[in-house]
């Protein structure tokens, strides 16, 4: 085991960042746009009516953190000096993404980061929250939403204004390396979950991007892979987790991934750029593109591409550098009314969001703060999976046997783009990043007069000797997963073998899991009790150990479904598997929008844990369900009671079934259609409404684009997950059509045709 500590300063006042700030401009009254109080469009085409056509080209052409040092290298007919000049000196240092403003206009340079879990920056320190995953599993949007504002805040103290947050891509390949940085298998929920979480970073006057657009849902061969779906099952899963987070987080950019999609790279998409994201849905905002996913000059710039980004070293294609994508422009290649939208979606987002009104100052961070906000995320989002005998929450407990999972060290978080420096420092071990939350310092303050030993679990037999001398043992496992690489749901290491070992010493045996998504549990019936805390956060030692000591009520559920075996994937192997990056690949979803629990209920199969399941300390039961439909939405009413002797916190899930689901052309029996969080005391209860969202009671149709409600008897199913026994109702529903297109963006309770 290799480990090594990286020790970052708690303070963060950047220096380079302050230059990011715009330059001082002239008068409102002689610049009109910028004056607060007008809708952003206007202020948008009055900025850039004002603009000379280089100024424009600025705006379009970003550039990586690595410019920072390879850029003067480019040559100059690629890059003008000035610009060089420009970048080197105002890019913020340690940060994923440079764009120029336009001082002369009082249009702020854009410092791009990357934030799911927290800022990304190698040189500042941040606030590392849990997985987007992890707060998924909170089932409450005010959970992302706070994580969000932390990042957000965090971002502007350092010198950043637009963020590369946002994940929402579906867990449709549950191996996917990057499943963490996603909200989950469910368009509601995903699409909830990921658009709260950029709302909350942009009520910090800051962009965020939601990512990664579209059908990105592997990570090998990413950049070649071309995912075959149909225009319906894409609009009934994927696209609708985005459009549900587009219309609840409303970003000012969205990223085009590196795949291609039917044929037709992510980032030169007619359809999805075009029709989808832009005509139907009414996105205002600007599409940059994912680093190096660029293909083409016109091509890109046509079919909906609108900033170029990440452009580094001699050798990086210069698609939109300004004397590229100026040649085209003048070849007519590219129609120049082109240009002034691309530029107008930019500075759009730059004026919606606040940015130009609100320069960026860097500024001290109450890291201590943030990190009871990211405590508190983590403590709404794990995961009790079982808890046979109720041998949690661990009550007096004399001898404890801690075991691996470097619990001694820290929580372990995902790779890629997402990793952040922590406050405090990471502790690198075997290359991966271990948060300084070491859940065994943690379970020693929870459990002061226990005596804890730990054994590091390398060695099975040394780990069960000393579990067989312990009241308790908690065996931790953790799973590494990465971008730019898909993983197995097996755990590494022989940590089966070691949890196994650990439990046959001690049938009083607790597993806790730190990973990405799912993993197997070969071992599950030989434990009582299972704790999945996904990647935790900066203080997931403590919120493991209040939730196994019970000072805190377990409350997340899963928003994923767990398999039993691999024997349950809709694709036995991932599509170009073993072969070398860049060559180009083919993956056909036949499944189409069955994905997760659909996919489980369409097979029969039954999971290891299924989509929504989640225990507490307490208990709930829900009652008197019904249904009302006006014809034009539908909502159900019921109460939730807290039925045990703990305050706790309800998950209502309402499934949706058609009583015919095949006759009503869906892709699965029953889907998610609304849901809530409720916290209730002892004997409390509560009268809840949800409302469902008519695209989920609907079909697409792709030749009228256009949602359908076929008539008929649907049921409701109530319940605290997607396999638990549920009260249900059924309601009647007349035929309705409902138009794809919106206006604008709209609250998901109001219908599309509104
Ligand atoms: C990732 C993006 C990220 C970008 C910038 C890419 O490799 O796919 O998610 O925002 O890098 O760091």
């Amino acid at each position: 085991m290799r480990k090594s500590i990286l020790l970052t300063s708690c303070i963060a006042l950047v220096s380079s960042a302050a230059t990011s700030a715009p330059a001082p401009v002239a008068a409102p009254a002689a610049q009109p746009w910028l004056k607060p109080g007008q809708p952003p469009e206007a202020r948008a085409e009055a900025a850039v009516a004002a603009m000379t056509l280089d100024e424009k080209l600025r705006l379009i052409f970003g550039y990586s953190d690595q410019a920072y040092t390879d850029l003067a290298k480019v040559p100059d007919d690629l890059v003008s000096p000035e610009l060089k000049a420009y970048v080197i000196s105002h890019q913020v240092k340690g940060s994923a993404g440079f764009v120029p403003g336009v001082p002369r206009l009082g249009i702020p340079d854009q410092a791009q980061t990357d934030a799911s879990i927290g800022v990304r920056n190698s040189l500042i320190p941040s606030t590392a929250l849990p997985s987007s995953l992890a707060t998924a599993a909170s089932w409450d949007p005010e959970v992302p939403r706070a994580g969000g504002a932390v990042i957000g805040a965090e971002a502007r103290a350092t010198g950043h204004n637009t963020m590369l947050s946002g994940g929402a891509n579906l867990a449709r390949e549950p191996r996917n390396g990057r499943n963490f940085e996603y909200t989950g298998e469910d368009p509601l929920l995903a699409g909830t979950m990921a658009g709260a979480l950029i709302d909350g970073i942009q009520s910090n006057h800051i962009v965020s991007t939601m990512k990664h657009y579209a059908v990105n849902d592997q990570e090998t061969l990413r950049t070649s892979l071309d995912a075959t779906i149909s225009a319906e099952a894409m609009r009934q899963s994927d696209l609708l987790a985005f459009e549900f987070a587009l219309e609840r987080g409303r970003p000012g950019s969205v990223m085009c991934s590196y795949n291609l999609i039917n044929g037709r790279w992510g980032c030169e998409n007619d359809y999805l750029l075009n029709t989808v994201l832009k005509q139907d849905w009414g996105f205002e905002g600007f599409v940059m593109s994912d680093w190096g996913a660029v293909h083409s000059t016109a091509d890109a710039a046509n079919d909906g591409l609108d900033q170029f980004t990440g452009f580094c070293c001699v050798g990086d294609k210069p698609w939109f550098a300004p004397p590229a994508f100026n040649a085209t422009l003048q070849s007519g290649a590219i129609p120049e009314r082109r240009l002034d939208d691309m530029a107008t979606r930019i500075v759009w987002a730059l004026f919606a969001s606040g940015a130009v009104d609100n320069p960026i100052r860097t500024a001290p961070v109450d890291y201590a703060a943030n990190a009871q906000v990211s405590q508190a995320a983590a403590e709404q989002s794990l995961v009790l999976l079982k808890n046979d005998g109720n041998l949690l929450p661990l009550g007096h407990v004399k001898s404890l046997a801690v075991i691996g999972g470097n619990a001694d060290n820290g929580v372990i978080a995902g790779g890629g783009s997402s990793d952040v420096t922590p406050v405090g420092g990471a502790v690198m071990i075997d290359q991966h990043t271990y948060l300084p939350s070491p859940p065994l310092a943690a379970l020693q303050h929870e459990l002061p007069r226990a005596q804890i030993a730990f054994d590091p679990g390398a060695n099975p037999a040394s780990a069960a000797a000393l579990a067989s001398k312990s009241d308790v043992a908690i065996v931790f496992v953790t799973q590494h997963d990465s971008e730019g690489s898909d993983g197995s749901l097996t755990l590494t290491a022989n940590q089966d073998a070691l949890v196994s070992a650990v439990a046959q010493a001690n049938p009083r045996t607790v597993v806790v899991i730190e990973s990405g998504g799912a993993v197997f549990m070969p071992w599950l019936a030989q434990v009582p009790a299972v704790l999945e805390a996904f990647y935790p956060g900066i203080r997931g030692g403590a919120a493991i150990a209040r939730i196994l000591t019970g000072k805190v009520n377990p409350s997340g559920h899963l928003p994923i479904s767990f398999p039993a075996s691999p024997d349950q994937f809709a694709h036995p192997a991932i599509a170009g598997a073993g072969l070398p990056d860049g060559t180009p690949a083919h993956v056909t979803y036949d499944e189409g929008a069955a994905i997760g629990y659909k996919w489980y209920d369409l097979k029969g199969y039954r999971p290891l844990f299924a989509f929504g399941h989640g225990l507490a300390y307490t208990s709930f039961a829900a009652s008197g369900l019904t249904a009302t439909a006006d014809g034009r939405s539908l909502a159900a009413r019921f109460a939730i009671r807290n039925t045990g002797r703990r305050r706790g916190k309800a998950v209502s899930q309402l499934y949706v079934a058609p009583a015919d689901w095949q006759a009503a052309g869906w892709e699965a029996p029953k889907r998610l259609g609304a849901f809530t969080k409720t916290e209730l005391k002892p004997g409390q209860s509560r009268i809840v409404t949800l409302v469902v969202d008519p695209r989920l009671l609907a079909t697409y149709e792709a030749a009228n684009d256009r949602w359908h409600i076929r008539a008929g008897t649907y049921r409701l199913l109530l319940g605290d997950a997607s396999d638990a026994q549920m009260q249900t109702a059924e309601v009647r529903l007349p035929d309705s059509i409902w138009s794809a297109r919106h206006p604008s963006f709209r609250p998901s309770t109001k219908s599309p045709a509104q």
